[in-house]
């Protein structure tokens, strides 16, 4: 026995040894039937000795059992977006920006990289094993998807590291090339099933396949660029930690390159730029990031991407077309938004029928008439635009004014607050209603899984339901009378109506859709508030300024919403219909408050961004630039000009100690 169970460890490390020659340095040292051979082996005696499989063995790669549901969890460090420079100026802007938080006249040290056009995930390593994979989901807390990831051929269930980190968290992409998109379409159209609009949309669709087996048909690779928190070895500098998951048999991709200083940077992009059509796979752009860690801690972040990063985005791709027609859409608040339709055309990657023209305004701005050939542009993620008019066919083509009168519900309409957009002012206006029910079930709102908008639009139609709260009325037998939907899809909806009452205070108050109240404003007033709607629902626009990321647009939007007693009612018979809001039992000290930090030297018992993490927490305020009005300077090793500038203004210096010492009093 003790033979067999060394032979089966021996065919791990060496399939997971050839699919690193393979897949990563793309250079087999075995042929396919001698890889065969060993994984056949492999299969035999798992299949003689069971109990000696494991989920970490490469025949596991499609064993698990579908599931019903992904479960959430929290990333033990957010996973952070990346701001955007639009053209070569922002580059240098940028670079501008680096230097100065970095004090350094000389040029800077940048890992360029291209900037994968997939879906970013994160992989954790526990002693060398792969133990979990999160979607990036809000940043702050992904899905586990880690069966689905598994199925990544590229992938390693294990790393090649004899001695490998207690810890080890790598951020990355899951894309699909462009080669293998084309033929999984031709296999989805050969099986009569919907093809996909692109490659990122299909990565997309099959990390979130419930079943496995599914994902492991789908030709998805991976590329890691990033770290997350790491144990047990350091790294001074970006390279370094690319040079050694890539030793360890993580896929890294093979254009990331050293660059110094601004030139070379606009070098890289303009080459990728050029060249991007030739790769295998879809870019939108590169990538800037400081290669030394100590600079990044200097640099600090903000609170959704980090100052020391940038994604350099390539120019929007454009094409003709020609409006059929310009039709009218009424958005939950009311807000009435002319689409142009438009003969179907291709750019970067997608099939554009549909483009928004915004308001009024742009309509005139830009002359738009139905039958117009217009110039469209489109960019990554961007929604796609109309640039100008290129040919007008018929001269006589009257302008297009947006009715008065709301297309959903002949409602007047009207200007609100000089906005630039015609709003319907019927707030019992169908589609209003179904736009606010959509915006309440989906996934950052209440995420009421199975009830999508096709469905939702189907119980509004079928007058089942009229305002938010009468999700929570609906009878089984009602909905599986509506077209088409069986008893088990009815018995599911209800499950997950059920299911998703329990929520947090900021996914309520987001999917209640109190205009200018986004995800991540809800989350501040969840922490501000603590909790608790009572509190919220009494607060007044003084208190609400007090926050530091809320202006007055948002605390006028807040407060005029619970000026509305329909909105009350509606908060109310949730609550009685069983919506419960978690109390994160944190009843956090605003000592802080009123008081401005700046950093200065090199943090060693922690780094920047968790010290402005608790700064924030705290009530605090962070800055760069040292003031009069800075009221704590903390000076780490090496301290910069600030030092001296904060004894002349007599301004208090803490030592990082002293720093920890403030906080931990509390
Ligand atoms: S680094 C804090 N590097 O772009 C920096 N991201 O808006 C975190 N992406 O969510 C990301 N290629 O999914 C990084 N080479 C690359 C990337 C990359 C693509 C994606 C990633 C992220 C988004 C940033």
């Amino acid at each position: 026995m003790n033979d067999i169970k060394k032979r089966v460890k021996e065919l791990r490390t060496l399939i997971e040894k050839h699919n690193y020659h393979y897949y990563i340095l793309n250079d087999p040292i075995i042929s396919d039937g001698e890889w065969d051979n060993l994984f056949r082996e492999l299969e035999n005696i798992e299949a003689n000795y069971p109990n000696l499989i494991n989920k970490l063995s490469p025949t596991q790669r499609v064993g698990a059992i579908p599931i019903d549901s992904f479960n959430t969890i929290a990333h033990r460090k957010p996973m952070l977006s990346l701001s955007n420079a639009m053209n070569n100026q922002d580059l240098v802007l940028f670079d501008e920006r680096i230097k100065k938080l970095l004090e350094k006249s000389i040029d800077i040290e940048y890992i360029a990289e291209p900037k994968l056009d997939g879906i970013g995930v994160e992989l954790v390593y526990e002693n060398g094993d792969f133990t979990l994979g999160l979607t990036r989901g809000d940043g702050f807390e992904g899905e586990d998807i880690t069966q689905n990831l598994r199925t990544i051929r590229s992938l390693p269930l294990k790393l090649l590291a004899s001695k490998p980190p207690k810890l080890l968290e790598v951020r990355g992409e899951v894309f699909i090339n462009k080669k293998d998109f084309v033929k999984l379409n031709d296999r989805q159209s050969e099986n009569n099933i919907q093809i996909f609009s692109n490659p990122r949309n299909a990565a997309a669709g099959s990390l979130r396949q419930l079943d496995s087996k599914i994902t492991a048909n789908r030709p998805l690779s991976i590329n890691c660029y990033e770290p997350g928190i790491i144990d047990g070895i350091d790294f001074d500098t970006h390279f370094d930690f690319l040079k050694y998951i890539k030793k360890i048999g993580l896929p890294v991709n093979n254009l990331i390159k050293k660059v110094v200083g601004i030139s070379k940077m606009k070098v890289y992009h303009n080459n990728l730029e050029l060249n991007r059509n030739k790769l295998d796979y879809e870019i939108d752009g590169t990538v800037f990031k400081l290669n030394r860690y100590i600079e990044r801690e200097k640099a600090g972040s903000r609170s959704r991407s980090p100052r020391w990063a940038i994604a350099g985005k390539f120019k929007a791709q454009q094409a003709t077309s020609t409006i059929k027609n310009i039709t009218i859409q009424v958005g939950r608040t009311g807000a009435l938004t002319p689409v142009a339709r438009i003969e179907p055309v291709f750019i970067s990657g997608v099939t554009v029928t549909n483009v928004t023209l915004h308001n009024q305004d742009e309509i005139d701005r830009k002359d738009i008439r139905i039958g117009d050939k217009v110039l469209i542009e489109r960019s990554g993620d961007v929604i796609p635009k109309i640039v100008k008019v290129v040919n007008r066919k018929n001269k006589n083509t009257p302008k297009f004014k947006i009715d008065s009168i709301c297309p959903s519900c002949g409602h007047t309409t009207k200007n609100v607050n000089d906005e630039a957009i015609i709003r319907c002012l019927n707030t019992y206006c169908p589609e209003q209603t179904k736009g606010r029910i959509q915006h309440y079930c989906s996934k950052p709102a209440m995420n009421i899984e199975g009830l999508g908008k096709k469905i939702v639009e189907q119980l509004i139609n079928n007058k089942l339901i009229i305002n938010i709260d009468d999700i929570y009325s609906i009878e089984k037998n009602k909905i599986s009378e509506i077209n088409g939907m069986g008893n088990k899809s009815a018995k599911n909806i209800i499950e997950s109506i059920n299911k998703s009452k329990k929520t947090t205070f900021a996914r309520f108050i987001y999917a209640l859709g109190i205009r200018n109240v986004g995800e991540h404003t809800a989350k501040i007033l969840e922490k501000k508030y603590n909790s608790k709607l009572d509190k919220f629902i009494q607060t007044t626009e003084k208190e609400l300024l007090e926050i530091n990321e809320v202006g007055e647009i948002v605390a006028k939007s807040i407060v005029g919403f619970w000026k509305d007693k329909n909105n009350l009612n509606i908060v109310k018979n949730c609550l009685e219909k069983g919506v419960y809001i978690e109390q994160k039992n944190e009843s956090v000290s605003e000592f802080l408050n009123g008081n401005i930090f700046v950093f200065t030297g090199s943090l060693e018992l922690m780094n920047r961004n968790d010290a402005k993490k608790m700064i924030d927490f705290f009530g605090g305020i962070t800055k760069n630039t040292l003031t009069k009005n800075t009221t704590h300077l903390v000076a780490g090793k090496n301290p910069g000009s600030k030092l001296n500038k904060a004894k002349q203004l007599n301004i208090p210096i803490l030592s990082e100690e002293n720093f920890l010492e403030l906080i931990k009093n509390k």
